[in-house]
């Protein structure tokens, strides 16, 4: 298995850079807009759908309206709608799944590979999803010592090395079954955040 390492990129272009082998995570920083910054941090309405791609996503506003205002609720959308086709574009996936995660703990907070082919995500309110580059970890413990402190877990080479997704960046992660030849990217749900702990997380994920 090859070596595999990360790129952070300012254009969204940038994400193109996920079909290659020896790389297998993307993080598209982005400007966070004083729209996101507003968004309250209520409890949102589950979402999890399977649509294809070029259906509008119309149908979540009144699910989501009465949380976040009819404005924020627009801007969300359009935003969503807009990762979906970058998504759908670079994985030709014919049908994706979309999640709202609304989190008042940490989801997995275990570091981790995904068992799927690529997820993309991005962090509305909360703090990011945190990954480790591939020469920082010993993927001989993956999925073991979960309960250790970082300091003393044997996966973690290197502590200092843990990243995290800034606020609004758009992350693409390959799982474990993109291809035989990438390893999928080690991450987690960042284990502390505000207080009281609350994330929005959405993410797309392909289906065939
Ligand atoms: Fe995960």
């Amino acid at each position: 298995m090859n070596s595999v390492s990360y790129k952070v990129v300012e254009e969204k272009e940038g994400l193109r850079e996920i079909a290659k082998a020896d790389i297998n995570c993307v993080i598209w920083q982005r400007d966070v807009p004083e729209w996101v910054k507003q968004l309250p941090k209520a409890v949102f309405p589950a979402v999890d759908i399977c649509i294809s791609p070029d259906r509008e996503l119309d149908f979540i506003k009144p699910r989501l309206s009465r949380y976040v205002g009819s404005q924020s609720t627009l801007y969300l959308t359009e935003d969503i709608k807009a990762l979906l086709k970058i998504y759908s574009e670079l994985t030709k996936c014919r049908q994706a799944r979309i999640r709202f995660l609304s989190l008042d703990k940490p989801m997995c907070p275990g570091f981790h590979t995904d068992t799927l082919v690529l997820r993309m995500i991005c962090t509305y309110i909360g703090t990011g999803t945190e990954w480790l580059p591939d020469e920082h970890v010993d993927r001989r413990y993956l999925g073991n010592y979960q309960q250790l402190e970082d300091q003393e877990n044997p996966l973690i080479l290197d502590v200092s090395q843990i990243k995290r997704m800034p606020l609004y960046a758009v992350g693409l992660l390959k799982g474990s079954r993109y291809g035989s030849d990438t390893l999928g990217v080690v991450h987690r749900s960042p284990t502390w955040s505000s207080v009281p702990y609350y994330r929005l997380v959405v993410s797309i994920d392909g289906r065939e």
